[in-house]
């Protein structure tokens, strides 16, 4: 089943052709140097962005795939959750198509899409598995029971982690956004020079609060530079990234157990964390547990994962009318279109 999947959730206008878990082709058009000049997504810049580069990358994506409209039996958008200007243009934009053309529409959520970024080179992953979700927006511990069937049993109850780190790296005048960069400077940081907090939540083991350690960064920055003294960017960056790793693996690894799950899977743009890779892939081993997580390429936003998600959502009849809205927010278990 050929599909045309469209996401333009956030700052990256994105086409793929797929068929199944296979990726003809994959687009991915980002507008990151124009909101660099500002520190963060300037949301009319991005839905403004959208519009002028979506008929060119879709285009380019049925053309890099060798196919033509008619080659293709379904189209895919991310219709939830994101910034809501820019999801209209792809949501409008995949009804035009839809409704010329009589082919089917698919409504698919972000963060479902991002943990379906495995299953394009896991050939042997399927349901059910226990899913980290980290992104710029999200930091949840998903149980993912069938490819269309969730339960969030954990959740930030402020920033998430992708934010937390985009934040610091922001406050340490790295560009935006911040986290890769922040990622690269702490392999040259001693993480124990610089001491953070460890937030948890009481009685709450899966969930995360990550604000805190944001304030705690920002503050020793500003405290510094009251004092005239600089802090060591890349002690502070390798604490700060330890910290999150920390958290973001022990809760996962308990609700694991905790539930007795085998197989863990990673999801989201801070699945691309250097140490949370390694240390993950290292506790997992330890434990006997199967770790995945998603090619560098597919971590952060992209269509390919809505294209996979798609030819699942299609199987559980996910197809949605002419009257298809976008929505800001929308949890990952409940089905609104
Ligand atoms: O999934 P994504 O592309 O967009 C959202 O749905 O939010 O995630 C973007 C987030 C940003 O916060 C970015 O800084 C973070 O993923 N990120 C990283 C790394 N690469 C991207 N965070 C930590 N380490 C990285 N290597
Ligand atoms: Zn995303």
């Amino acid at each position: 089943m050929k599909i045309l999947a469209i996401e333009s959730s956030c700052d990256e206008t994105a086409v793929a052709v797929t068929d199944e878990r296979h990726i003809i082709s994959s687009i991915v058009a980002t507008q990151i140097e124009e909101h660099k000049l500002y520190g963060g997504v300037v949301p009319e810049i991005a839905s403004r962005r959208h519009s002028e580069s979506i008929v060119s990358v879709v285009n380019e994506a049925l053309s890099t795939a060798n196919c033509e409209l008619g080659d293709i039996d379904a189209i895919a958008v991310t219709y939830a959750p994101g910034l809501i200007g820019s999801l209209l243009v792809g949501v409008n934009f995949a009804k035009g198509l839809a409704l010329s053309t009589g082919k089917p529409i698919i409504p698919v959520h972000h963060l479902r899409s991002h943990i379906a970024a495995n299953y394009i080179d896991n050939v042997d992953l399927k349901p059910p598995f226990l899913c980290l979700v980290v992104s710029g927006g999200h930091s949840h511990i998903v149980e993912v029971k069938d490819y269309t069937d969730y339960s969030i049993i954990g959740h930030t109850h402020d920033d998430a982690a992708g934010e937390c780190f985009d934040k610091a790296a922001r406050a340490l005048g790295m560009p935006y956004p911040g986290g890769v960069h922040l990622d690269k400077i702490a392999d040259s940081g001693n993480p124990d020079l610089f001491k953070l907090p460890y937030p948890k939540i009481d009685g709450c083991p899966y969930d995360f609060s990550f604000s805190g350690l944001k304030t705690a960064v920002i503050n020793a920055i500003h405290n510094a530079e009251q004092k005239g003294e600089k802090v060591n960017s890349a002690d502070v960056a390798a604490a700060l990234r330890q910290r999150v790793c920390d958290m973001l693996i022990s809760s996962t690894l308990k609700a694991a157990e905790d539930l007795g799950y085998q197989t863990v899977v990673m999801s989201g743009g801070v699945s691309a964390n250097s140490e949370l890779r390694k240390r993950m892939s290292d506790e997992c081993k330890k434990r006997g547990i199967t770790l995945y997580y998603p090619e560098l390429k597919y971590c952060g936003d992209n269509a390919a994962m809505v294209g996979v998600q798609a030819y699942y959502e299609h199987i559980s009849g996910n197809i949605a009318g002419a009257d298809l809205n976008a929505f800001a927010t929308m949890p990952i278990d409940v089905l609104n279109y």
